[in-house]
């Protein structure tokens, strides 16, 4: 019986994927390039193992799944997707499709479909977040490329995807590299919620001297709150263990020096080729990077002292924290909003936004109870800056203060907030209906005769009277 669906590459996502899909029914073929692992997968699968198709060669994989095949590649981003289609190519039919299930830069997914559209197979790159957890019970899944193809694995997408009050969060979200581009947007506003997350704990921390057992409790208190989320939830588990070898608290433990993949900063890229502002994403991004200079931290604090200091009592509390996170939250995934609509006007592509703010309800790394609202919000004023959406400037005008205060007093004390403060910095702009860029005007053509717009008489370029020293 030949295999409905076919995956290649089975590391911990790739199994997890395969095992989900096995589990929702559908008979999978499996490939690993060595095969050892597709042995040891299929030896511990346990009662799914029946559902699961192991080959030995490349050659047998493609001959066990039916036609159209469907093929998932799980395989590291980059080249080894490349050469998993140049070998896949010639053993394929032009209605096979190949999904590229990984965390793909969307630029690459944007060559690999173009390829795909002289002579096939179809191609479709998809964005699947979760972690393992979500990749085997149920992921937030960003499809894009080919609308027909996607039609034929709809089903079985939506069937392993989590669910939101029962809505499958699984959807087409574009053409080309689209489903790519929201995967690596999420994964910026990931890393500035993370971001935000860390900011309010270094307050916490060395601000308010709070122990990790306090801060657990903080964080607990905010996940039954407006601030419910993934996020929150798992830093209050981090805060509250402890390592079993020394006793001591994990956070304790840990070095503080951030990895990355290169997600994260792909975002704030792409908002800087597109002109579009993701200052707390770049933030975010640039935090991560200082946060590996170690030495160069310690040479700091030994040459001017260590920044932060104690904030006196009663000045500031977690139940300011609290809006100061809702705030920069909201700012900083207007951003990522935004981001999108740019880069679907520049591609044309189709980048639903309040679709997207659905997918992203459940399963993923971001999900919130926020992102309902946005999605609704998103919908009532389509193409509007998510933080003119009433129900988000209310939340906004409430959450202000707390944001600013936060921002100060972090600021007072040596607390470093780069992306609260980034947000903050936004939304000052985002409300200043006079900005300072008349003077940037004067700058640029007093020294190139760049010309500017005058106020009382728009349309028209002027240059100005300036006395040239
Ligand atoms: C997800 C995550 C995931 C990503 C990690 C690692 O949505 O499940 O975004 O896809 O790979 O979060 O990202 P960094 O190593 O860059 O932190």
């Amino acid at each position: 019986e030949h295999a409905e669906i076919g995956l290649i590459g089975l590391g911990t996502m790739g199994r997890n994927l395969a095992l989900n899909i096995a589990e929702n029914g559908y008979r999978i073929a499996v490939f690993n390039r060595t095969a050892q692992r597709t042995d040891q997968f299929v030896a511990k699968a346990g009662d799914l193992a029946e559902r699961l198709v192991p080959s030995r060669t490349i050659e047998e994989f493609v001959a066990s799944i039916k036609p159209p095949r469907a093929i998932i590649l799980m395989v590291p981003a980059g080249e080894a997707v490349d050469a998993q289609i140049q070998v896949l190519r010639p053993l394929l039919d032009p209605e096979d499709l190949i999904i590229d299930a990984g965390n793909a830069n969307y630029h690459d997914t944007n060559r690999r479909a173009a390829t795909a559209l002289s002579g096939g197979p179809h191609f479709m790159g998809i964005g699947v977040s979760g972690g393992e957890q979500g990749a085997r019970f149920g992921p937030s899944i960003m499809a894009g490329g080919d609308r027909s193809a996607f039609a034929r694995v709809q089903p079985l997408l939506e069937a392993i995807s989590a669910k939101f009050e029962n809505v499958p969060c699984a959807a087409w979200l574009g053409e080309a590299g689209a489903g790519h581009l929201v995967k690596t947007v999420h994964n910026g506003i990931e890393y500035a919620d993370m971001q935000m997350i860390a900011e309010v704990y270094g307050i916490m921390r060395d601000g308010l001297k709070l122990d990790n057992s306090a801060v657990a409790d903080v964080f607990d208190g905010w996940n039954q709150g407006v601030l419910q989320s993934y996020l929150i939830e798992i830093s209050a588990e981090v805060s509250r263990t402890r390592d079993p070898d020394t006793g001591r608290p994990m956070l304790d433990v840990i070095l503080d020096r951030a990895g990355q993949k290169g997600t994260g900063r792909w975002t704030a890229i792409e908002a800087l080729m597109l002109g579009t502002p993701a200052g707390t994403i770049e933030a975010a991004v640039g935090a991560r990077g200082m946060s590996a200079r170690l030495e160069e931290r310690k040479a700091g604090e030994a040459v001017f002292g260590s920044a932060p200091r104690p904030i006196a009592q009663g000045l500031l509390g977690p139940e300011v924290l609290e809006p100061a996170l809702l705030a920069g939250k909201i700012l900083c995934y207007a951003q990522g909003f935004d981001l999108i609509s740019a880069a679907a006007r520049q591609y044309g592509w189709a980048m639903p936004v309040p679709e997207i703010a659905r997918v992203w309800r459940a399963g993923c790394i971001i999900r919130s109870a926020l992102l309902n609202d946005m999605a609704s919000a998103l919908e009532e004023q389509p193409g509007r800056n998510l933080i003119l959406a009433p129900f988000f400037a209310d939340t906004l005008r409430r959450s202000e203060d707390g944001l600013r205060k936060t921002v100060a007093m972090a600021t007072l004390h040596g607390l470093p907030v780069p992306a609260l403060s980034a947000a903050l910095s936004y939304f000052d702009i985002m409300r200043t209906g006079r900005s300072t860029a008349n003077i940037i005007q004067g700058q640029r053509d007093f020294f190139g005769a760049h010309g500017f717009e005058r106020t009382d008489m728009p349309g028209d370029s002027f240059h100005g009277p300036w006395a040239i020293a």
